[in-house]
């Protein structure tokens, strides 16, 4: 008899500002996803945070935005994880209030396709912890950090990893003390960059020339967040790892990015879409393995599972490297570095999604099996 298959959930869209970058990603997997091996679920989440069942979510994928927030009353379908540990499943509601709701799905394992706040920062990884379903890339911790640039660069100077210089704020101290706030943030000199704490795709990130730019600059940080921080600008190449794996993680072999504006901002990466990706990255070869290195350390120092981007600056005259970020869902279309950077390491794009699924069973296995007895 044929083997059953795996039902796998990809969740994807979502609350935050990168919820079309999602759209794009969760497309290709659901493309590549192997059918003989895997039973597909699509669940779309939309921009005001509804869950949608799977003949909803495949509208939403196409473009088509379903309904308009929140009208469940009004009649239509939504679904929700039941967050009950027996159950690994999710359920769907008819709208119309008359029947009960429906136990629609058990899942074998998910794959959260979700970029930003609400998706990549530990939120969902949380509800699937509770509702008991194996789910790809790193645990709630690893993705709390790694959303957070002010605990992410804590964290990997902590552990020796050599990051660019930085001062964070509030929002209150902002607004308490302006004037501090700007005497602070200017001590790394100009150019500096300003960026909101917990956000991705280069949202609310901004290059002050001068002190003239920065109030600007950080009244447009702290519009997307309470919690800011300033660096000292580095004159760098932009280079990526993409690493894969849980305990024993794999280093693939770095790419570039020559963004198409003065710094690789959301335009750049969007929308002119004339930035340029080299793979592998034109590197000696002992900086492209210190690289490689880098990235599993700052990967294993932040807690990260399955899979994570690690981005980075090689200053152009020192030839000093620095971790800038970690991206715990990286972009994930089959044009994305990330499956790029693997399809150039020897793993095309199918498998590598294969390889996740497989490393997020392998880690639920891990952690519900528990320590020997005795232990
Ligand atoms: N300290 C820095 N020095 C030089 N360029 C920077 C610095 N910080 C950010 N940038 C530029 O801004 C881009 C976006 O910043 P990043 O911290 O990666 O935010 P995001 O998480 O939104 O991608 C980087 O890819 C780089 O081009
Ligand atoms: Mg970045």
């Amino acid at each position: 008899m044929a083997k059953r298959k795996r039902r796998v959930a990809v969740i994807f869209g979502g609350r935050s500002g990168e919820h079309d970058v999602s759209l794009m990603s969760a497309s290709g997997i659901l493309g590549a996803i192997d059918k003989e091996k895997y039973e597909v679920v699509p669940i779309g989440i939309t921009r005001a945070g509804e869950w949608l069942p799977p003949a909803s979510a495949a509208a939403l994928l196409a473009g088509d935005a379903p309904h308009a927030p929140h009208d469940c009353e009004a009649g239509s379908p939504s679904t929700a994880l039941v967050a009950d540990p027996g159950a690994g499943a999710m359920v769907t509601f008819d709208g119309t209030g008359t029947s009960g709701p429906a136990l629609l799905q058990r899942f074998d394992v998910a794959f959260p396709v979700l970029h930003g706040p609400y998706g990549e920062d530990g939120t969902v990884q949380g509800f699937l912890e509770l509702a008991n379903i194996p789910y790809v890339g790193a645990g709630v911790l690893g993705s709390a950090l790694g959303m957070d640039k002010v605990k992410m660069k804590e964290l990997l100077r902590y552990h020796g990893l050599p990051v660019p210089e930085w001062v964070s704020f509030r929002r209150w101290q902002w607004l308490e003390d302006g004037a501090g706030v700007l005497r602070q943030a200017s001590r790394f000199g100009f150019p500096c960059f300003v960026k909101p704490a917990n956000l991705g795709s280069s949202v609310g990130v901004s290059k002050a020339h001068d002190p003239g730019e920065l109030p600007a600059a950080l009244e447009e940080a702290f519009r997307h967040d309470a919690k800011i921080l300033v660096e000292e600008a580095i004159d760098a190449r932009e280079i990526e790892v993409a690493v894969l794996g849980n305990h024993r993680p794999q280093a693939s072999v770095p790419g570039e990015v020559v963004p198409c504006n003065e710094f690789y901002d959301y335009r750049a990466k969007y929308v002119d879409g004339r930035s340029e990706l080299h793979i592998p990255a034109p590197l000696p070869g002992a900086l492209a393995e210190r690289f490689r290195t880098l990235a599993i350390d700052a990967f294993l120092a932040l807690e990260c599972a399955g899979m994570a981007r690690v981005d980075f600056f090689l200053h152009r005259q020192s030839g000093a490297a620095y971790v800038n970020e970690i991206n715990t869902l990286p972009g994930f279309t089959p044009i994305s570095m990330y499956p790029k950077l693997w399809e150039a390491s020897g793993v095309p794009y199918g498998e590598l999604i294969d390889r996740l699924l497989q490393l997020a069973i392998e880690r639920w296995q891990e952690r519900n099996d528990g320590p020997a007895e005795g232990e």
